[in-house]
């Protein structure tokens, strides 16, 4: 017994005070410290706290910590289970061996077999040096297991410290990635290799740190201004997921209304179409308490993306942005909300769409970028989830962009139009230009053709600029007063909620990626 709880303590100290102690400067928490700020109090079971390393190159027989570098367990967050993996800096920083590999692959094991998320915490210097290509082989076994969970059960990675090389697939095969601001990084490779390969003298921040993974490449969901702030997001996102694949996501008690009444929603829009406005502003009035987890905010802002719940059942909702490029889809918006489109469906979480699309971002820049293929992911997700999906077209809905955004002909399950809705295949002055450019061109007086191009726009307007003809088909099922939009979108999730659609059987499907 006496071992035992000296082996424990010697366990808990990781590397050192002294490291520990350099941790902290650093403005950061230990890797115990973060699991016990994580996780309900008392909850947290560890695994393999006695493992060390079995390398015996480099001296380093002669230097093993309890644990060697990674705290692994499982435990609970408001009451459901979760596992976990924590990166100890304090021991050979952080970096990956081939016995921490195994306890991380222990642990997801056992996440994928008992259904419940997997949570890491990554602050490491990436691949053990001293253990060559067995390190190299340890991240491999990770990623294997990160590929068989994916669309199983939730993935979740926090980036608390470097995250460099190899380090990084782990991370990028998860379902959403949380950044903390100013004492995290990721890249491939570093700044010296940057240097030395391509001459580009750049920082770590400026490389890899969060702001830029946040606004430039996508690749992090999140961003917080302290590990304090990244652990309650994680909490708080883990609030709108199912425990795997199989799982309804929990539905709580609600206290907003369910038929509350939004009379601003009916004069939100405004008269020019061309004006733009927040339509973060239409979804924090129709979903519950105003509550709204987005994700990916400040990348790719034509398009909203992020939970929020009606009448207490989780729901993914994607909404395009006039406030941002004027709501247009392109390529970095059409892979953000693809992604989230297929994590929502894999997760049996029912989508929202608002609709307000002028059409793709024109441009060669969009073309060479490829937007026909990324395009085609979003068109994708869409057509393929088979979870109950609620749209709403708020304005415009033009072009292919219409068919894109969860149309019924993408088996949209119940799609609704807002009397400002305008369904057309162009705007009325591009329509206008293509169907009449001959007559145009007849038309030498100046005032003539604006009186022209006034009367044959209005005619456009007055056929198209609407919903009553796309409702007249059956392609919108009805016209709703905005102001009824909460109850409206709340009774069809309802009536929704035992859905069952399925796709052809086939091995996996073959999207553009
Ligand atoms: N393998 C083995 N030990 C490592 C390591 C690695 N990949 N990365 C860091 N360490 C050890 C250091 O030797 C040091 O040990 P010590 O405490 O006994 O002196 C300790 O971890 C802390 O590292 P240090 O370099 O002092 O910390 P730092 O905060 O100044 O820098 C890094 C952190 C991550 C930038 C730096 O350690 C680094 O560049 N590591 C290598 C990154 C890399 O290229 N990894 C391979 C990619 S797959």
């Amino acid at each position: 017994m006496k071992r035992l709880l000296e082996e424990r303590e010697k366990a808990r100290l990781g590397g050192g005070e002294k490291r520990i102690d350099a941790q902290h400067q650093k403005g950061k928490f230990t890797a115990r410290e973060r699991i016990e700020m994580l996780l309900d109090e008392g909850s947290f079971e560890e695994y393999d706290m006695f493992v060390t390393h079995r390398t015996t190159d480099f001296g380093l027989d002669k230097e093993k910590y309890l644990s060697d570098g990674v705290i692994t367990g499982h435990g609970t967050i408001d009451g459901r289970l979760v596992y976990i993996f924590s990166q100890d800096f304090t021991i050979f920083g952080g970096s990956l061996s081939e016995t921490y590999a195994q306890k991380i692959c222990k642990i997801m094991d056992q996440a994928m077999k008992v259904g419940a998320p997997i949570i890491g915490i990554n602050d490491s210097g990436g691949a053990r040096i001293q253990e060559g290509v067995r390190s190299l082989a340890g991240y491999a076994d990770i990623f294997q297991r990160n590929i068989l969970a994916s669309g199983v059960v939730p993935q979740i990675s926090a980036i608390f410290g470097p995250c460099a090389g190899g380090a990084v697939y782990s991370p990028a095969l998860t379902d959403f990635i949380m950044m903390a601001d100013k004492t995290s990084y990721m890249f491939v490779t570093g700044p010296k290799v940057a240097k030395t390969v391509t001459g580009e003298m750049i920082t770590e921040e400026d490389l890899g740190g969060a702001s830029v993974h946040a606004t430039k490449s996508g690749v992090t969901h999140f961003v917080a201004q302290d590990e304090n702030e990244g652990i309650l997001l994680i909490r708080k996102l883990l609030s709108y997921l199912p425990q795997n694949n199989l799982e309804e996501p929990q539905v709580v008690e609600c206290d907003d209304p369910i038929d509350r009444l939004e009379d601003s929603l009916n004069t939100i829009i405004p008269e020019n179409p061309n004006i733009p406005y927040d339509v973060k502003d239409i979804i924090h009035e129709i979903v519950d308490n105003g509550e709204f987890l987005e994700i990916q905010r400040l990348y790719a802002r034509n398009i909203v993306i992020g939970f929020a719940k009606f009448n207490g059942m989780s729901t993914g909702i994607v909404a395009n942005q006039p406030s941002y490029l004027a709501g247009c889809l392109d390529i970095d918006a059409s892979r953000k909300a693809a992604r989230f489109v297929r994590f929502c469906d894999a997760f049996n979480i029912p989508i929202v769409t608002l609709v307000d699309v002028p059409g793709f971002l024109p441009g060669s820049a969009q073309e060479y970028g490829g937007i026909i293929l990324h395009g085609a992911k979003l068109l994708y997700a869409f057509g393929e989830a088979t979870v109950p999906k609620v749209t709403v077209i708020l304005r415009k809905a033009y072009g292919g962009a219409y068919d894109v955004m969860s149309s019924k002909h993408l088996r949209g399950d119940v799609n609704y139009a807002w009397p400002s809705s305008e369904i057309a295949v162009m705007g009325p002055r591009g329509a206008i230009e293509v169907l009449y450019s001959k007559d145009l061109r007849k038309i030498e007086n100046e005032e003539e053709r604006a009186k022209f191009v006034a009367e044959k726009e209005a005619e456009y307007k007055d056929k198209f600029a609407n919903p009553y003809e796309a409702a007249r088909y059956g392609y919108i099922d009805d016209i709703i007063e905005p102001r009824n939009t909460r109850f409206r979108v709340i009774r069809a999730l309802q009536t929704l909620s035992t859905k069952k659609d399925t796709n052809p059987p086939k091995k996996h499907c073959t999207m553009p990626l």
